[in-house]
């Protein structure tokens, strides 16, 4: 059963977050809805963690290691809808994206997924083969850091969606967390308008992390939040992805994010 967590979190300390501002303050003030966010953009709190992009020579030692099968990105970025999967690990919802991505015949979207370890990027194309032409058409698999993918290679908003589906929560480190990084604030400036971005995750800490960090930034990233529910046992709940899989067969809870840019 799904159950709505709201979009508020949990009450939460007085402490300075990032930028150093109380978040109780923090979170007096955020925006509540869109427009308001769009409305607030024209005067962001200064964002003191800016994401600064890498030098060429740390961008070119990272290209001169990736590796990529399917589709070439140079020929995907051409086409009008994109998704984007960070830490797709060995691709299982990555492949059943692109399959159902390649039987909406009424509109050309493209995934690309990224996965950083080589050992998951292996099983990952070990899997591809067990699928047919067709079914990975819409799908360009890589294997880099998505952060410096990402950097080097996208600098508008182009993206539909983003997947990021279980992400290592590293306990006690909460800077690691996705929203908390200087990054997010370029991944969200390359979501569309009225583009998604879905996280979800199995550790409660790392969700309600997720959620400060959007009640202090959002105005910022232009980013508000859609839905955010736990699932419980559900017998028709069908799994996305291998750790998914893995977490609800024990019967854990898993907490989902749902973002969405702004329109302009
Ligand atoms: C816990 S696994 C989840 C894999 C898959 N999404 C799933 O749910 O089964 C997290 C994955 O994210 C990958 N990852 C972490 N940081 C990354 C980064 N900066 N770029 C690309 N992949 C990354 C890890 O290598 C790992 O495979």
């Amino acid at each position: 059963m799904k159950c709505d967590l709201g979009t508020n979190p949990q009450p939460i300390s007085t402490h300075p977050d990032v930028d150093g501002t109380p978040q109780s303050e923090a979170r007096r003030d955020a925006p509540t809805s869109c427009s308001e966010l769009s409305q607030r953009v024209a005067s962001p709190r200064q964002d003191s963690r800016q994401f600064r992009l890498p030098s060429k020579s740390a961008l070119d030692h990272a290209r001169a290691r990736e590796r990529h099968f399917g589709r070439s990105w140079e020929e995907l970025r051409q086409w009008p809808e994109l998704e984007l999967e960070i830490g797709c690990g060995v691709g299982w919802h990555s492949l059943k994206r692109a399959i159902s991505l390649s039987q909406a015949r009424e509109r050309k979207r493209g995934l690309i997924a990224i996965e950083r370890t080589r050992e998951k990027f292996e099983a990952f194309a070990r899997r591809w083969t067990r699928h047919t032409p067709e079914q990975t058409a819409h799908l360009t698999a890589i294997q880099a850091d998505a952060r410096l993918w990402c950097a080097r290679e996208i600098h508008s908003p182009i993206l539909d969606q983003v997947w990021i589906l279980y992400p290592n929560p590293e306990q006690g480190r909460p800077q690691r967390n996705w929203l908390r990084e200087p990054f997010f604030s370029h991944l969200s400036q390359v979501v569309k308008p009225k583009g998604r971005l879905t996280l979800a995750t199995n550790s409660e800490t790392y969700f309600r992390d997720a959620q400060e960090a959007l009640q202090l930034w959002k105005h910022v990233w232009k980013l508000d939040s859609q839905k955010s529910w736990s699932q419980a046992t559900h017998v028709d709940f069908s799994p996305r992805t291998h750790f998914e899989k893995k977490y609800f067969e024990r019967g854990e809870h898993l907490f989902e994010l749902e973002l969405e840019r702004c329109a302009e």
